[in-house]
């Protein structure tokens, strides 16, 4: 009998279920592929944190004038205050931060006024991956089963007052559907970037623990900022590949192609001749919300399809250290740091709503609603839950940070009011069978139609009229999946199409009802 099933294997994952595994709960991992698969492995820059007294201030001031005031205060404060032990957690599970002859070499990245990004070169995310995978893999009382697909939680009853848990179903390799009782489940699957055309997300985060939880009842919130990141790669043919803020940090420049033809003649530094500043006084380093829609107006203004990160006034020796990976990846294209002006343009990046949770990551109760559910036992950490500390848009490389706290924080309360064990008969998933089955053949093309829609009407600018032809084209979409999915065996391609529209419509919606420009939220339409 399992105490705990953690879904997902990126940084809230692992360490919350090593954490529960240790403390002698029987726990679970679900992955969807590989352990490493997952947008931790993929996270460049690094984990904001003040390491110091004297940046607390600093650093709770910054999240908050990210987040445009939308933040909830205690939560900053609490998530900033846990920031340096929850540091020396990770260090403690092997992770390797930079440092140099005065201690951690801390990075900058916009919105941050000072340096307080802990990072691993250019591969942070990696790097954390790395020393949890290997402490998980030699956790006792921790069963971890990769590729294996969450499909549908299991309630005690649907219809009493207080959800409670009681287990999950989940596809496994072979195609089955396994039950699997459990005390509480942790989702820690991540975000939602597939929903859109281009993304920096690896191709698992398809929105699956916002869909399955708001399924069973759970309040989700701010679905309506979604955060891109103004520089990834742009080059035809290649998925998105993420630029790191950092190397903006290190005084890269965004340009476009007019001002790089001006530069060109000078000798002066080229952050002058930015774009960006006609929109923010901190240029190329203002905050993602700005810089991304700045990226896309001088984009859709000049036709070009990217704008470009200039770094050829930096000493290249030194770029090609700090930025191994970045370097790597563009070896590929013929294409140096250091040299090359490289195209970047925004790609979705971030969910900064998701499931909404308490300080220790229980799904919540809606505070506002006359007939709120109430859960025991269903828990949300990582980018898959919305905890109130990125308000309206998400100070860079405060993700990590806020999923290493959280993390802490859940497995502590899992630790403390897990019920006792006790035998149960679960239903067998699908027990009253199959609708006439039917082909799944409109899949794919399902797929490319709902990321065409999402891009093109629920993307970085919005309109009204827009926004409500992107819910008639969803709602065509649910339909036709819909029926698919009653009438058909699952696969992960079912389920994930199921879940991407669910999170769409849930996006939309939200989108809709934000009727003030605030942070992401950007409607042509609004004041
Ligand atoms: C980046 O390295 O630019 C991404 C970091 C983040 O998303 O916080």
């Amino acid at each position: 009998m399992t105490d705990v099933v953690v879904v997902g294997s990126g940084i809230a994952g692992l360490f919350v279920a090593t954490r529960c595994a240790r403390a002698g709960l029987s726990t679970i991992v679900v992955t969807k592929k590989k352990l490493a698969d997952s947008s931790t492995n993929w996270a460049q820059g690094g984990i904001a944190a003040a390491m110091n007294h004297s940046d607390l201030q600093a650093h709770i001031d910054d999240t908050i004038e990210a987040g445009c005031g939308l933040s909830d205060p205690e939560i900053v404060e609490m998530v900033v205050r846990e920031s340096s032990e929850r540091i020396g957690d990770l260090i403690a599970s092997g992770v390797q931060f930079d440092s140099n002859e005065e201690g951690f070499d801390m990075a900058i990245e916009g919105g941050h006024s000072s340096r307080r990004i802990l990072h691993a070169k250019d591969a942070t995310g990696a790097e954390i991956e790395r020393a949890l995978i290997v402490e998980a893999r030699s956790s006792p009382n921790l069963e971890l089963l990769e590729s294996h697909m969450a499909v549908d939680l299991i309630l005690k009853d649907k219809n009493a007052d207080i959800k409670e848990i009681d287990g999950i179903w989940v596809l496994t390799p072979t195609g089955d559907v396994r039950t699997i009782p459990a005390e509480a489940i942790i989702i820690a699957s991540g975000g939602a970037g597939h929903i859109y055309r281009q993304t920096t997300n690896p191709s698992v985060a398809t929105g699956d623990g916002i869909a399955m939880a708001h399924r069973a009842g759970a309040m989700v919130r701010d679905l309506e900022f979604v955060q891109f990141h103004p520089t990834a790669l742009a080059l035809m043919g290649e998925r998105p590949f993420l630029i790191t803020e950092a190397l903006r940090g290190h005084g890269a420049v965004l340009m476009t192609n007019e001002d790089l033809q001006r530069w060109k003649h000078s000798e002066d530094e080229p952050s002058q001749y930015s774009f960006m500043l006609d929109y923010d006084s901190r240029g190329s380093l203002a905050t993602r919300d700005i810089v991304a829609r700045a990226a896309d107006e001088e984009m859709k203004r000049t036709g070009d399809n990217c704008v470009w990160l200039v770094t050829s006034h930096l000493d290249e020796g030194e770029l090609k250290e700090r930025f191994p990976t970045i370097q790597k990846r563009l070896n590929k294209h013929r294409l140096e740091l250091g040299v090359n002006p490289l195209p970047v343009a925004p790609a979705a990046h971030y969910m900064v709503g998701g499931i909404s949770v308490d300080k220790n990551g229980l799904a919540q109760q809606c505070p506002s609603c006359s007939n709120p559910i109430q859960f025991t036992g269903l828990y949300a950490i990582g980018e898959v839950a919305c905890t109130g500390l990125h308000g309206a848009n998400r100070l860079a490389s405060n993700s990590l940070l806020e999923a290493v706290v959280f993390s802490h924080r859940c497995a502590e309360h899992v630790i403390a009011n897990l019920k006792p064990k006790h035998d149960k008969e679960l239903p067998e998933w699908r027990a009253d069978g199959l609708s006439d089955l039917v082909e799944h053949s409109p899949l794919k093309s399902d797929r490319i139609a709902l990321q065409s829609t999402m891009t093109d009407d629920v993307g970085l600018v919005k309109r009204n009229a827009r926004l409500q032809r992107a819910q008639r084209r969803l709602e065509f979409l649910r339909n036709e999946v819909d029926q698919i999915w009653r009438g058909s065996l699952p696969t992960r391609e079912v389920i994930e199409l199921r879940n991407m529209i669910h999170v769409s419509r849930l996006v939309t919606s939200a989108a809709i009802s934000r009727k003030t420009n605030v942070g992401l939220h950007h409607n042509l339409d609004h004041d």
